[in-house]
């Protein structure tokens, strides 16, 4: 989470004009995406000005931030001080329909639709006569979705008010609508023994790039990035030399639908729990789960706490952050070269080989869905309910973001490359386009890296989502409102 304080990140980025969740990340417990298709292009754009009033900037965000620490200190068992955030984003078919030109977007993956970049991604599908792949998705995410807006609060009530506010202002239901609600999606933070994990139970929203020029005093760990990295229109933003002015101080949101089979995966990690003198049963299948992680799940990255788990370390910010990956340390003896965390900022494995990771990094701001796991799917081993992760990043180019860390690293068996041993997919969301045999991945067992243990069936499918760009406060105002 952001260090920044309204009055003291020494920017020059203009946070009154960024979307609040890119930089600062809405303080919620609850979050509803609601995706929707523009009905009559200039009416929505006349009655998108009421909407403008509730979309929080990055500054906002910031100062309500300080507010709720302020008063849970002051009333540390009274009620919450109430937060609600708005934010919005356009694909380019709703671009298309509202009639402006996203060309200067240029980000091949933003325009074509995440449903076209369906089958590259990995995604379960068949294919047409035609020899087109359909993705095994949800049916509202395979037709054209305009936009979503994500309504967060951490007060659950009021979303629903807010809901009901802006399907008012947009007159939806009625004969008079300007847009049409497509689907809309709850994410819940899980119950408060819960707080912070995700669904197998690993503390989540840890490691998040933090920016030059916002986040004051970063703790220590990876490099920060380059407000472009993330903003568009910033230096850092690979294609900034071809944007036109409303473009910046936006960036692009990936969104996916990803459900989590809780029971299946909890299966696999009890069977395949490690038997190393000294450990338990349980702590074999904790190991083998953390390896598969990169993290244990108390949050303790395994590159610092390889054979134990250390909850201390996972709950000290200035610390459980600060580790590289680097080859002394016996290349997977510490930790799998697949392991999520690993896979997805394999920090020294390419810094060392002097190959840059800035441009790979991207902003996380999902949030769980569904309920916990039942005793009968407990018992039975077995989903019943559906329960997983409505996956959020920014960044300000989806093909060297999103789409390349989930393409050519948690897909890709053979990535990082020149190790001594084959690394294997991400176990957690390297995809084999939903098949039961996703192949070997090794260096699960700290004293034998070569041993492969085969990765039986995908514990997180993909069942929608699309690209979206949001754009700054000043474009939601001057080009897309009337
Ligand atoms: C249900 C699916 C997923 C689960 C359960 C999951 C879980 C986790 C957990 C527990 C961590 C470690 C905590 C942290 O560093 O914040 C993590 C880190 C991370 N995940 Fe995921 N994740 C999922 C999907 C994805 C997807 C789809 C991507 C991108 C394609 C992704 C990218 C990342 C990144 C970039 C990190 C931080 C790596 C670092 O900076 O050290 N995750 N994830």
């Amino acid at each position: 989470m952001s260090t920044s304080t309204p009055t003291s990140a020494p920017s020059d980025l203009n946070l009154k004009n960024i979307q609040g969740d890119i930089l600062s990340g809405f303080p919620k417990k609850r979050e509803t995406f609601y995706f929707f298709e523009v009905l009559d292009a200039t009416k929505f754009r006349e009655d998108f000005r009421k909407l403008i009033p509730d979309i929080k900037n990055v500054y906002q965000v910031l100062e309500a931030r300080e507010e709720i620490c302020g008063h849970k200190k002051m009333h540390p068992d009274g009620p919450l001080c109430p937060f609600i955030g708005v934010n919005i984003g356009f694909s380019h078919f709703g671009f298309q329909k509202l009639g402006i030109d996203d060309s200067k977007l240029t980000d091949p993956a933003f325009l074509a639709g995440q449903r076209a970049d369906a089958e590259n991604l990995g995604d379960k599908g068949t294919k047409s006569k035609e020899g087109k792949f359909i993705p095994d998705w949800e049916e509202e995410f395979k037709q054209d979705i305009h936009g979503v807006m994500n309504i967060a609060s951490n007060c659950p009530n009021r979303i629903h008010e807010q809901v009901q506010l802006i399907e008012e202002y947009f007159k939806v239901g009625t004969a008079q609508a300007t847009m049409r609600k497509v689907t809309s999606i709850c994410g819940n933070t899980r119950p408060k023994e819960h707080n912070g994990e995700e669904h197998f139970g690993f503390l989540d929203g840890i490691s998040n790039p933090t920016v030059i020029g916002f986040d004051v005093d970063p703790p220590p760990g990876p490099a920060p990035v380059r407000a472009g990295v993330i903003i568009v229109g910033h230096d850092g933003d690979p294609n900034k030399a071809e944007r036109v002015p409303w473009m910046t101080d936006g960036s692009f949101m990936a969104f996916r639908l990803l459900y989590q089979r809780v029971p299946e995966f909890d299966e696999f990690v009890w069977a395949n729990r490690l038997k190393l003198p000294g450990l338990s049963d349980q702590q074999g299948a904790d190991l083998f789960g953390a390896r598969l992680m990169g993290r244990w799940k108390s949050g303790a990255p395994l590159d610092l706490a390889p054979f134990f788990d250390d909850p201390a370390l996972g709950k000290n910010e200035n610390m459980r952050n600060n580790y590289r990956f680097a080859a002394e340390k016996d290349f997977q003896k510490f930790c799998p070269f697949a392991a999520h965390a690993r896979k997805m900022l394999p920090r020294a494995d390419l810094e060392d080989h002097g190959i840059p990771i800035e441009r790979r990094r991207i902003m996380r701001r999902g949030i769980q869905f569904g309920e916990e796991v039942t005793d009968q799917e407990r018992k039975n081993k077995k989903t019943e309910h559906g329960r997983g992760l409505l996956f959020v990043c920014y960044q300000s180019s989806i093909v060297n973001g999103f789409q390349f860390v989930q393409t050519g690293w948690a897909n890709e068996a053979k990535f990082p490359k020149d190790v001594p041993q084959l690394p294997g997919l991400d176990p957690i969301i390297g995809q084999n386009h939903g098949k039961d045999d996703r192949g070997p991945m090794s260096g699960t067992n700290p004293d034998k890296p070569s041993e492969m243990v085969e990765l039986t069936e995908e514990w997180v499918v993909s069942r929608g989502g699309e690209y979206f760009f949001s754009p700054s406060i000043n474009a939601l105002k001057e080009i897309i409102a009337l």
